[in-house]
């Protein structure tokens, strides 16, 4: 699958299906062109993390993928996780690495394989991979655009690359959802 066009496709798809439904987390009443450089950041309680949702399944009311901008200081990254959505990054600014496990009928992930990625790269992450994405440039931020697939997503998190599968810790819905999980569910209606 071509990584550049999928990722025309899916601004694509942002720009032209992002605004849906009311409710209190929605973008309604608001531009619809919005200045990401404006839209809230928050760490999450992760440090090192600067996370923005940039058109999200219930800030925006979107059914079929959602959009983040994530910047990592040097050492830090996500942990190492897998989930069942498809999963897309492009590489706006910096370098680091990307660790994948390729999925086997292993009890655990394994020892990943890794790949250096750096500014303008895109790599998307097969179904149920674990994976880890780390900014292992010690000078630089590396910021990334992720698009996800069927949000919100679903985590499966590890401690480390030998935890069984079994023992991954679920974290569902993922942080960036849980401000707006208290408002009314978004609309299901059909792109
Ligand atoms: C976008 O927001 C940033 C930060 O608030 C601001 O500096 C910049 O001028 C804005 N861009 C436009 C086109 O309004
Ligand atoms: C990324 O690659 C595209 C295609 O070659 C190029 O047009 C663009 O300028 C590059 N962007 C950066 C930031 O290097």
């Amino acid at each position: 699958m071509a990584g550049p066009s999928l990722t025309i496709f899916f601004l694509g798809l942002l720009f032209f299906c992002a605004i849906s439904e009311a409710s209190k987390c929605s973008v309604k009443g608001l531009p619809e062109v919005r200045n990401i450089s404006a839209l809230p950041q928050n760490n999450y309680g992760r440090g090192g993390l600067a996370h923005t949702t940039v058109a999200g399944s219930l800030l925006h009311g979107l059914n079929e993928v959602e959009v983040w901008l994530q910047t990592f200081s040097p050492g830090s990254g996500t942990p190492i996780h897998r989930h069942s959505c498809e999963e897309v990054f492009v590489v706006l600014k910096g370098s680091g690495t990307l660790y994948l496990a390729p999925n086997s009928h292993e009890k655990s992930p394994g020892k990943p394989q890794e790949f250096s990625v750096f500014a303008n790269s895109t790599f998307h992450i097969p179904v149920n991979d674990a994976h880890q994405v780390r900014n292992t440039n010690e000078h630089e931020d590396l910021q990334v655009l992720v698009v996800i697939s069927r949000p919100p997503v679903k985590v499966f998190i590890y401690e480390d690359w030998f935890v069984p599968h079994t023992a991954a810790k679920l974290k569902f819905p993922y942080y960036w959802d849980e401000e707006c999980l208290e408002v009314e569910p978004p609309p299901k209606d059909e792109l």
